[in-house]
């Protein structure tokens, strides 16, 4: 049995005390001085290496936005791509993050890979692909996709009634996506964000992590990267 007041309190924190980030195997090494010239290619690999070393979910990251005073806010969503443009992610326009990217087009993501005790952050502006571009993303995903982005209907972070509504929403839903696998859902949009800054965090046994941080040495996309270790 869980206990009451004081006692709950100190075994949570004994819990909280209790809990390891991840078993004391062996982390790979990372080595700086041997890290590429710009972070996609590096990030690349460690998404790639976060997937081989069974990582659940290593594509899922939080997605940092602020709203037009300034108040963060942070949820999970899908990396869908990377390329030299930024990286990629779907959400409907209407909603909260939505909304709050159409006030300040800056974000921050952030991934965690725990079983390679690694961290990435990633800062930058964010753009808004255009609806064909949108629509193209929304296809490529699976016709569950679909369906929740059609029975949100622009809905995404309002108050719901009841789940009776939701039920009834997504039966709706389903069936137009039967009837219509090519249906759109206006208000999904796709976003890019491009780096200004990329951080990769290496844990390492002694707790003597390593940090290099990628940051745009001039304007626009072909300004190059300057690199720096940062104290841990
Ligand atoms: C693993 C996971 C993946 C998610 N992926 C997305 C996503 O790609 N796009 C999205 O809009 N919401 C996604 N969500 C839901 C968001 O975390 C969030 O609840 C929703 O987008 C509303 O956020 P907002 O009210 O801040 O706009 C995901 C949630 C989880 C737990």
């Amino acid at each position: 049995m869980h206990g009451t007041g004081d006692e709950a309190a100190e075994e949570f924190r004994e819990l909280l005390r209790g809990l390891r980030v991840h078993d004391a195997g062996e982390l790979p090494a990372f080595d700086p001085e041997q890290a590429p010239d710009e972070p996609l290619s590096l990030f690349r690999r460690w998404l790639r290496e976060a997937a081989e070393a069974g990582v659940p979910g290593p594509h899922t990251m939080m997605l940092a936005t602020a709203d037009a005073d300034g108040r963060p806010s942070v949820r999970t969503v899908m990396l869908h791509d990377v390329d030299a443009r930024g990286w990629h992610f779907g959400t409907h326009r209407t909603s909260r993050k939505g909304r709050e990217l159409a006030a300040r087009p800056y974000a921050a993501l952030g991934f965690h890979w725990t079983a390679v005790g690694r961290q990435v952050r990633i800062g930058g502006r964010v753009t808004a692909a255009d609806p064909e571009e949108s629509t193209a993303d929304l296809r490529g995903r699976s016709p569950a996709a679909l369906t929740a982005a059609l029975a949100g209907g622009g809905r995404q972070s309002e108050v719901l009634g009841s789940y009776e509504e939701l039920e009834r929403a997504f039966e709706a839903a389903r069936e137009r996506v039967e009837r219509e696998p090519d249906a759109t859902a206006p208000s999904w949009t796709l976003y890019v964000l491009a780096a200004d800054e990329v951080e990769f965090y290496q844990e390492e046994e002694h707790r003597r992590h390593v940090r290099l941080r990628y940051r745009r040495a001039g304007e626009g996309e072909d300004g190059g990267w300057r690199r720096e270790l940062l104290w841990p």
